[in-house]
């Protein structure tokens, strides 16, 4: 009897084991190949323009793009937290914040050659599904909706990874859509090139659908849905809002509002949407016309510590993070995510990079998995308990600044996590205090409570 129930006990783990794979999301390497540990402050690293750099580190600098010998530890460190994932998202940004005068079209293609033998040589027989980052085009952030010969030699780097149809694709556009290579996943992966819809990209500006993109991404969660397939989405440059500041939104207004009206029409196929660009740790929330939670997307964090030098955000450094999923090969639900990283601080005080567990979700939230309702749960918790968004906070920069998140902040990141639309954002803003879609309940019940005072004899 009890021999039996141990080997039921041993069945349903093999087969829960089975169906759970992992995969790592790694984004914004943004290698600098000129930093130096140089005891002269405007000779460290390009990358920190005219800043003054004191006491660079050989890991890095938080004023800095990443020194090789970073890039390469992000990448050995997953070989060694995890070197068995069922493939590798890689959404992009490869080169240096410089001036294009400084990079030049074989500059980029030699950083972007550089990483991708990295990886290669990390991860030989995994396969990688990677977006371009809007850095890694010259002139940066022109992509054109035509075939061109960046879009060409990138796709011949990166022909190990893809079918023969994906690489005639990505020479078009530098978009493609695959499946899984485990034959009975019923999964597929599709990269989008959402440099084309950055409003820094002049080549689209007045263009409905650049390169199509839309229509074929239309097209193709289409026929993942007749064909009971999951999707999962990766590109760089994200839809919605960055966190960190206000107003401050990627996409122009029209790619933004088509991009949300494919989601709205597909989430049923769409099991994740993993991003990058922000170089930020936070996630988006995407509802349907009556406010149910549809879809999440995932902002991973940059490798890069990099501080922007975008206005209106204060200390825009982040500790280097990479990580890792763990999903359901069968649905492609997501179970969990964990993201790594190193202090780098202290990897230079200690001459050791040494890389840690920051956080894993579900512990860190409280909530069973890393499904589009437990990621509304968090949603909520964060605009209702201030511990919560602390940490939400905390996270954002990997664990980089712990200063407390006051109310502008507040504002800022909810809004920001809750609405990609560019008009519900702009009413969330003016309607700070209480949690956005809360706020319209209490508005409703307002409502309500006069009517019925009118109605009152
Ligand atoms: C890359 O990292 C690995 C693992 O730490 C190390 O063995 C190797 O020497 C590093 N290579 C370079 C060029 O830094
Ligand atoms: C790196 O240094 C070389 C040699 O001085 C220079 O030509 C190149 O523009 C620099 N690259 C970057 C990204 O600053
Ligand atoms: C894919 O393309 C390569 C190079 O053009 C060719 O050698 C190879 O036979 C093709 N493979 C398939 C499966 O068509
Ligand atoms: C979707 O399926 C149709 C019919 O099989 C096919 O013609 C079309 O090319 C597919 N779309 C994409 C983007 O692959
Ligand atoms: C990172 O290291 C610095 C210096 O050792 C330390 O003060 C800080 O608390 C560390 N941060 C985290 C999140 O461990
Ligand atoms: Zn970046
Ligand atoms: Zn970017």
């Amino acid at each position: 009897m009890r021999l039996l129930m141990w080997l039921v006990f041993l069945a349903v783990w093999v087969v829960a084991s089975a169906e759970t794979g992992k995969f790592w999301h790694i984004s914004d390497l943004h290698l600098d190949p000129n930093y130096t540990v140089s005891q002269d402050p405007l000779r460290v690293c390009p990358s920190a323009g005219t800043q003054m750099v004191y006491n660079p580190g050989p890991w890095g600098d938080y004023l800095c793009d990443s020194p090789w010998a970073l890039v390469n530890s992000s990448v050995y460190a997953m070989k060694e937290i995890e070197p068995n994932p069922d493939f590798i998202f890689w959404t992009g940004d490869d080169t240096p914040h410089v001036p294009d005068e400084k990079l030049g079209e074989a500059a980029v293609l030699e950083i972007v050659e550089r990483l991708t033998s990295l990886i290669r040589e990390a991860f030989p027989d995994t396969k990688v599904y990677a977006a371009m980052g809007n850095h890694d085009f010259h002139p940066k952030n022109q992509f054109p909706v035509h075939s061109n010969n960046i879009y060409h030699q990138v796709a011949e780097l990166w022909r190990p990874w893809l079918n023969n149809e994906s690489v005639n694709l990505f020479k078009e556009g530098a978009f493609y859509s695959e499946l899984l290579p485990d034959p009975s996943s019923p999964g597929r992966i599709v990269v989008l090139n959402t440099n084309l819809y950055y409003s820094n990209n002049q080549l689209t500006a007045d263009l409905a659908d650049p390169s199509q993109q839309f229509q074929w991404l239309d097209s193709v969660l289409t026929n993942a849905s007749h064909a009971g397939e999951k999707v999962y989405i990766i590109g760089h440059v994200p839809p919605g809002f960055f966190e960190k500041t206000r107003k401050k939104a990627w996409f122009r207004d029209g790619f933004n509002k088509e991009y949300l009206k494919m989601v709205q029409k597909h989430h049923h196929v769409i099991a994740g949407q993993f991003f990058g660009h922000h170089h930020t740790d936070s996630f988006r929330m995407f509802y349907d016309d009556a406010g149910a939670p549809i879809s999440a997307m995932f902002l991973a964090p940059g490798v890069s510590p990099w501080k922007t030098t975008l206005v209106g955000v204060v200390n825009g450094a982040n500790n280097p993070g990479i990580r890792l999923f763990e999903y359901d090969r069968a649905t492609l639900n997501l179970h969990d995510m964990r993201t790594y990283f190193l202090n780098l601080s202290q990897a230079n005080a200690q001459d050791n990079p040494h890389w840690e567990l920051e956080y894993r979700l579900t512990e860190a939230y409280g909530v069973p998995d890393a499904s589009v309702r437990s990621m509304q749960a968090i949603a909520t918790s964060i605009a209702g308990d201030q511990d919560k968004l602390q940490r939400y906070y905390v996270y954002n920069s990997v664990s980089y600044d712990t200063t407390a998140c006051g109310e502008t902040c507040r504002t800022e990141f909810l809004c920001a996590t809750q609405e990609v639309d560019f008009d519900a954002y702009d009413t969330c803003l003016r309607h700070t205090n209480a949690s956005p879609r809360l706020r319209g309940l209490l508005v409703l019940l307002a409502l309500l409570l006069g009517l019925r005072a009118l109605l009152a004899p």
